[in-house]
């Protein structure tokens, strides 16, 4: 018996990388898993169906369910297709990991627009169009059913990206920005079905951090923990999935190794109402004693780890 045992989910971009531990994850946890993935290279270009039909074998192998769902997530009928891919091949859909995405970094002075634009349209357009044909899907599921809350589990990919605003990354911090909000946004909505919604922070080692300035803090130890490997991640994901989780909802839990961090909605730092209306001199009363002594913002691609 698993805990996901009779759970149908889709996992986007699960062909490689983190979305393939989390496929494998909610499979071993006996859910019926639609494997997604375009199969593009690490900048977004090309196509290849070979990566999903590769997973869905290994879940196969070990004796799970799975199916392939080729197409792009950020394609409005693509994104329905695989959404009906899950209903027509296992009866229901339940869990939707959006997963899928790609980096193509600079710094802001070299970007070009395409370069900008690819990657929301990747990560806020593609998790924008899966959550939205799943609701829809759920919608009518529940109008049919009377209303009756149904299992429903929205899970997404941010990034320390958008906690820190990357250095040489303003497109991909952008977009994960963008994917964060979009999803405090859904948990609030897909509360009437009695769905959850819910966002992870990965760390681990990929195509995407296997290069550039954070290749060094993601590479393998000679010997020890390997803090950053993948299957660290997968986890959590399928615990969010798992009736356990029924009443989180609008979190975000950053992984990595064995740590677990829940970041819930940002804080004030400050909170005065002041007496007199704002001019120049008033605010400096208040805002420049609280800004005094803090440094502005380093100019660093380090991963702070605390
Ligand atoms: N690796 C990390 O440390 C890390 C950290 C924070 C966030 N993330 C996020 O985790 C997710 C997975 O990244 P990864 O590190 O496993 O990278 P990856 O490149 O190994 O995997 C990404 C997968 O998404 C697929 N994909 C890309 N565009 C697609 C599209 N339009 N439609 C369908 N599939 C598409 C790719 O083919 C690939 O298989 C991404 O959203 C990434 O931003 C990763």
């Amino acid at each position: 018996m698993g805990i996901l045992d009779g759970k149908v989910a889709v996992v986007t971009g699960a062909g490689q990388g983190l979305g393939r531990v989390e496929a494998l994850e909610l499979a071993r946890n006996g859910a019926s898993v639609v494997v997604n993935d375009l199969g593009v290279a690490a900048d977004g270009s090309g196509s290849s169906e070979e990566p999903a039909r590769a997973v869905v074998n290994e879940i196969e192998a070990a004796g799970g369910k799975a199916a392939t769902a080729f197409g792009d997530v950020a394609d409005w009928d693509a994104a329905r297709r695989i959404v009906r891919t899950a209903v027509d091949t296992f009866g229901d859909l339940h869990i939707l990991v959006n997963n899928a995405g790609f980096s193509r970094d600079g710094m802001i002075v070299k970007m070009s627009e395409d370069q900008f634009d690819s990657v929301l349209r990747v990560h806020v357009k593609g998790h924008f169009c899966m959550i939205k044909h799943t609701m829809d899907f759920w919608r009518e599921k529940s109008k049919a059913e009377g209303g009756a809350p149904l299992y429903g589990r929205l899970i997404s990919t941010a990034s320390d990206a958008f906690l820190m605003g990357n250095l040489g990354q303003p497109n991909y911090a952008a977009a994960k920005g963008g994917i964060t909000f979009l999803t405090l946004s859904a948990a609030r909505e897909c509360q009437r079905f009695g769905a959850t919604a819910n966002v992870v922070l990965p760390r681990a080692r990929t195509r995407m951090t296997d290069s550039g300035p954070w290749a060094a803090i993601f590479q393998k130890p000679e010997e020890g923990f390997d803090q950053f490997a993948p299957e660290h991640v997968g986890p959590v994901v399928a615990w969010l999935a798992s009736p356990h989780a029924a009443h989180v909802s609008g979190n975000l839990l950053q992984v990595w190794g064995k740590h677990v961090r829940v970041f819930e909605r940002p804080q004030a730092a400050l909170d005065h109402e002041n007496e007199v209306e704002w001019s120049v001199d008033e605010l400096q009363k208040v805002l420049g004693p609280f800004f005094e002594g803090k440094k502005p913002i380093e100019d660093s691609f380090a991963l702070p780890m605390a």
